[in-house]
């Protein structure tokens, strides 16, 4: 099995990039795809523009899939009918699609998936913990005050090495194939709970403001906020962060054999790195 190649589409992303490298540890042959990317054994591919699908699926084996930006915006359903039919036509055997909990677009591309006559598996993530120190939220952090949409709901976030590595179990364990694996973190935390472990551990007081999301996207699309990712914060805020996903699942022991990780463990590790510090103010002379 190591002689077949492993695609993974968003391979420098926060899931791609750490399934990338534990697959390159293990032995196996890899292909990352993404827009940006180069270098040997990887190709450019592109969501939005298909004449890059045809060159970067050829001679794959397997694939892992992360859709951008979100599984649950409405062009995600097509474009991953689409992406299955070629995989099909490439002769990929098998495809492990990551996906978002309790996302109704994310659940309309995961059908496509199962029913695609494809050996298949569907990760279906609950929240990211990196979405503070890798994504969105980092920036306000930082800047001592993190401000969002009210969110309704307490949710039981992942850390991303814990989905990296059923992801890689999934790719690689024959008997876990054609199942869903839908994972999360083992506590339900509130992103007041998650803001005080942050300033705790990293030394600071950082403050947390929330506002009606039509006022917040009012202000962050005057600051240029796309509009497709104003429609996926609002879904995420509005729509999934009701209350819907306030469960843990025991997935992750299940595949791994080891419990999910908890939020302050994965804090621990990340203030200690200074990427929650303050940023220094450079005087000017
Ligand atoms: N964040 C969460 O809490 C959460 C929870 C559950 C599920 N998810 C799912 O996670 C997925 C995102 O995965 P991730 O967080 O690992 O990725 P990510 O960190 O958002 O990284 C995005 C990756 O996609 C590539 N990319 C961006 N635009 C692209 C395009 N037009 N065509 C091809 N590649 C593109 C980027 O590389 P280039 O810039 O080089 O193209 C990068 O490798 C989403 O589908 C979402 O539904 C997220």
């Amino acid at each position: 099995m190591k002689n077949e190649i492993i695609g993974v589409v968003g391979a420098t992303g926060k899931t791609g990039g750490r399934v990338l490298t534990q697959l390159q540890q293990l032995g196996y042959s890899t292909r990352g795809l993404s827009r940006g990317i180069s270098g040997n054994n990887h190709r450019t591919f592109d969501w939005s523009d298909r004449s890059t699908w045809v060159a970067a699926l050829q001679g794959l084996d397997s694939v892992y899939v992360t859709y951008f930006p979100d599984l649950a915006v409405p062009s995600a359903e097509d474009d991953i009918r689409a992406f299955v039919e070629m995989a099909k036509a490439s002769e990929i055997k098998h495809v492990v699609l990551l996906s978002g909990r309790g996302e109704e677009g994310a659940q309309r591309a995961e059908d496509v998936v199962r029913s695609s006559g494809l050996a298949w598996n569907i990760v279906r993530a609950s929240w990211f913990m990196q979405n503070f120190s890798e994504s969105f939220m980092h920036d306000g952090l930082k800047a001592g005050e993190l401000v969002l949409p009210e969110p309704k709901a307490t949710e039981p976030f992942i850390d991303v090495d814990d989905i990296a590595d059923v992801v890689v179990a999934a790719l690689t364990r024959h008997e876990l194939r054609n199942q869903l694996l839908e994972i999360t973190g083992p506590e339900l935390l509130s992103f007041v709970d998650c803001v005080d472990i942050i300033g705790h551990a990293s030394g600071r007081e950082i403050g947390f403001t929330t506002l009606p999301v039509d006022t917040y996207l009012a202000a962050a699309k005057a600051d240029g906020l796309p509009e497709d990712i104003a429609w996926l914060i609002n879904e995420l805020f509005v729509n999934v962060l009701d209350g819907r996903n306030e469960s843990t699942t025991d997935t992750v022991e299940r595949v791994l054999g080891r419990p999910a990780r908890r939020f302050e463990s994965y804090v621990m590790s990340v203030a200690s790195t200074g990427i929650w510090d303050e940023e220094k103010q450079v005087m000017e002379s």
